[in-house]
C-alpha cells in the first residue's frame, strides 16, 4: 500500500505522518507532499524511525511523485482556523486548493481512496467529488469526508463522563462535520446512560469542541494533534480493509443513498474497493431525530456551496 499525506508540512501533515510511519503494516510506503519546502526534510527526519515503512517527501508546486501509485490519499491541505472564524470562513481559500488537488488525482492516481480532511468538509468533499466527476473518473465508493475527529472526541467525553474507559465506548456520529451539522448518537451508546441535561450538555460540547481548541490555541491553528490521530484511525481502517480485513466500520461523510443530503456522514462497512456498505445508523431518540431535521438545511446549503464552485 501507497500512503500520500497532502499538506504534510502542516500541524495535522507531521502528526499523522509519525502516527503512519509508526504504525502503517510493513512493506507501506508513505508519500509526503506539501507546497512548504521542508516537506523533503520532514521526511528525512521521520526516515530515521526504525520501522519497516518507506518515506519520501516532496515539496514544489506539483504533487504529482507523491500521488503516482497511491492507493490512499488523506488531504490535510489548506488554512486552519483562528479565534473568531468557523469553518465556513475557510470556504474561499481551501476550496481553491481542493480543486486543483481533485484535479490532479484524477490524472495520476484516479483510483485511490481520497480522504478529506481539509475545512468545510461539508463542502470540500462536493467539490472533490466533482471535480472528479468532470474528469469522468469518480467512483463514490472511493471519496470520504474524514468526520472522525467527532467520534473519538465524544469516545473521550463521554469515558471520561461515566468514568468508563475511552476504548470500551463507541459513540456513532453521524451528519456532517461542522456546528449543528455533527449529531452525535448518545441514545445508541451502549451500557452507558444518560439524564436528559448531560445529553442537552453534551451534544453541542461535542459540536463545539473545535472552537474549544481553536481557542485554547489563542491564534495558533486548531486541532492538529488530535486531528492526526483521527484521520491515523481513518486511514489504517481504510489500508486495513482495502488489504482484505473484512468487517471494518468507520464513520465517515460519503455520497450513500441521498436521504437525507447528498453527502451525509454515517457509519460505513469498508472493504477492498472503498465502501463496501453505507450502513443503517439505526434508531435515534426524539432529541436526535429533531436535531438530524435542524441540521438538514445547513448541510444541504453546505453541499450546493461546494457543487457551485466546482461547476465555476
Ligand atoms: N476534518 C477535521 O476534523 C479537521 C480538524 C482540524 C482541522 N481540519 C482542517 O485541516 C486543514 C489543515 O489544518 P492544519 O492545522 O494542519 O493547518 P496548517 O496550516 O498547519 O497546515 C496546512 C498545510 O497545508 C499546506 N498547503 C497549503 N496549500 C497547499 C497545497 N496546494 N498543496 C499542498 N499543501 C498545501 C501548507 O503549506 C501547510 O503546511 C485545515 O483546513 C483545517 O481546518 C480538519
Amino acid at each position: 500500500m501507497k500512503v500520500a499525506v497532502i499538506g504534510a508540512a502542516g500541524g495535522i501533515g507531521q502528526a499523522l505522518a509519525l502516527l503512519l510511519k509508526n504504525g502503517l503494516p510493513a512493506g507501506s510506503d508513505l508519500a509526503l507532499y506539501d507546497i512548504a519546502p521542508v516537506t523533503p526534510g520532514v521526511a528525512a527526519d521521520l526516515s530515521h524511525i526504525p520501522t519497516p515503512v518507506s518515506i519520501k517527501g516532496y515539496g514544489g508546486v506539483d504533487p504529482t511523485p507523491a500521488l503516482e501509485g497511491a492507493d490512499v490519499v488523506l488531504i490535510s491541505a489548506g488554512v486552519a482556523r483562528k479565534p473568531g472564524m468557523d469553518r465556513s470562513d475557510l470556504f474561499n481559500v481551501n476550496a481553491g486548493i481542493i480543486k486543483s488537488l481533485a484535479e490532479k488525482i484524477a490524472v495520476v492516481c484516479p483510483k485511490a481512496c481520497v480522504g478529506i480532511i481539509t475545512n468545510p468538509v461539508n463542502t470540500t468533499v462536493a467539490i472533490a467529488a466533482d471535480v472528479l466527476k468532470k474528469a469522468g473518473v469518480y467512483d463514490k465508493r472511493r471519496l470520504f469526508g474524514i468526520t472522525t475527529l467527532d467520534i473519538i472526541r465524544s469516545e473521550t467525553f463521554v469515558a471520561e463522563l461515566k468514568g468508563k474507559k475511552p476504548s470500551d465506548i463507541q459513540v456513532p456520529v453521524i451528519g456532517g462535520h461542522s456546528g449543528v451539522t455533527i449529531l452525535p448518537l448518545l441514545s445508541q451508546v451502549e451500557g452507558v446512560e444518560f439524564s436528559e441535561e448531560e445529553i442537552k450538555a453534551l451534544t453541542p460540547r461535542i459540536q463545539n469542541a473545535g472552537t474549544e481548541v481553536v481557542e485554547a490555541k489563542a491564534g495558533g491553528g486548531s486541532a492538529t494533534l488530535s486531528m492526526g490521530q483521527a484521520a491515523y484511525r481513518f486511514g489504517l481502517s481504510l489500508v486495513r480493509a482495502l488489504q482484505g480485513e473484512q468487517g471494518i466500520v468507520e464513520c465517515a461523510y460519503v455520497e450513500g443513498d441521498g436521504k437525507h443530503a447528498r453527502f451525509f456522514a454515517q457509519p460505513v462497512l469498508l472493504g477492498k474497493e472503498g465502501v463496501e456498505e453505507v450502513m443503517d445508523y439505526g434508531k435515534l431518540s426524539t432529541f436526535e431525530q429533531e436535531a438530524l431535521n435542524n441540521m438538514l438545511d445547513t448541510l444541504t446549503s453546505d453541499i450546493t456551496l461546494g457543487e457551485e464552485f466546482a461547476a465555476k
